[in-house]
């Protein structure tokens, strides 16, 4: 197959940041996606409807003219959350919050320590049909941190899963055998993310000969064996795991350094990677579920009705973006060849 048309997808998860790089991030996602859900580690955090709403106009002022990019808002959960912001919040503009074990990540400060004191906040949410989103890591020091996502599944999501059972809720990133099976065998309410890195990279992309920082993302890469069970169930077609870039831009000097940040920036190649991992696998018949129809459907929203066309044609994506503060970013693949173009 040489060309493939498919519904136009949606990126379920993903870090537009803010203030200047609104206008590097936004037009990037917005040139493949229709639909964004946006991460809420901001510094300050988005908190409530005010401050989420607040930041998607920013978002739709750095939309390229022309373009019906919509970004999906979402609250960042912290222990001062109220039933309130999320009565107040919840609707199809804010379909979602999400959780961040305290220390787990980018601007992970705010977040929650000790998760069942949002038990109730949960409760609300299965009420109001906001849905749960859900960073799976443990966070204490003494856990290997190969081992926090697997952890953090009997630690804290299965007991969430069972104690709210009506509560819809997204594993994001996912990047584990234990994980793919966990979704698998849970009910329906439980849906998962996997980013680009995840189905194209082990830890071997990540260490060996010499330290690849543009490949550091958490949760971080593992095993080739778990990397090839995420391979396996995106070439199933379950419904249960859609596309979520986890798209996170950071400046090369912030990537570059003794203690570098976490996050690979795919938006300019996202769609483009994704359809090179169905294509490796001879599944093209399965992207577009993957891309456009099992996020939807999950969230309760409509499916997007335009469509989008990619050839196989390869180019090479750039080895940095200016920006126009003077930094630079090195976005995901940097150097590399990919196989697919949206046309
Ligand atoms: O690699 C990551 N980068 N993982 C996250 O969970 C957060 C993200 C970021 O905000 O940079
Ligand atoms: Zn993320």
């Amino acid at each position: 197959m040489s060309k493939i048309t498919i519904t136009k997808p949606d990126d379920w998860h993903l870090h537009f940041r803010d203030g200047e790089l609104l206008n590097e991030t936004v037009p990037a996602t917005a040139r493949c996606f229709q639909r964004a859900i946006v991460m809420p580690n901001l510094v300050p955090p988005v908190r409530n409807r005010a401050e989420a709403l607040a930041y998607k106009q920013r978002i739709l002022a750095a939309k390229p003219s022309g373009s019906d990019f919509e970004p999906l808002m979402v609250l960042y959960l912290t222990n001062d959350t109220t039933a309130d912001d999320i009565r107040q919040a919840v609707g199809d503009d804010i379909p979602a919050a999400k959780l961040y074990p305290a220390g787990a990540t980018t601007n992970s400060d705010a977040a929650v320590s000790g998760i069942e004191s949002l038990y109730p906040i949960f409760e609300t949410m299965s009420e109001v049909g906001m849905l749960l989103l859900i960073h799976g890591e443990v966070t204490d020091a003494e856990t290997d941190i190969f081992d926090r996502e697997r952890l953090f599944i009997e630690q804290h999501l299965a007991p969430i899963h069972s104690r709210f059972p009506e509560l819809k809720i997204v594993f994001e990133h996912i990047t584990t055998a234990d994980a793919a099976d966990f979704v698998l065998a849970a009910t329906p309410s439980l849906a998962a993310t996997i980013t680009p890195q995840h189905l194209l990279l082990n830890r071997n992309d990540l260490l060996v000969g010499g330290i690849k920082p543009h490949n550091y993302c958490l949760p971080v890469l593992k095993r080739s064996t778990h990397q090839q069970r995420l391979r396996d169930v995106v070439a199933s077609g379950s419904p249960k795991f859609f596309l979520g870039t986890d798209s996170a831009p950071h400046a090369k000097h912030t990537k570059e350094t003794a203690c570098g940040c976490a996050g690979c920036y795919s938006a300019w190649g996202a769609l483009e990677l994704y359809t090179q991992v169905f294509d490796d696998l001879n599944c093209l018949d399965k992207l577009e579920g993957f891309a456009s129809l099992y996020g939807p459907d999950f969230y309760g929203l409509p499916r997007n009705t335009e469509q989008l066309t990619l050839k196989r044609e390869p180019w090479v994506m750039p080895q940095e973006i200016q920006l126009a503060n003077g930094d630079s970013i090195v976005p995901f693949f940097a150097g590399q060849t990919l196989n697919w173009q949206i046309t």
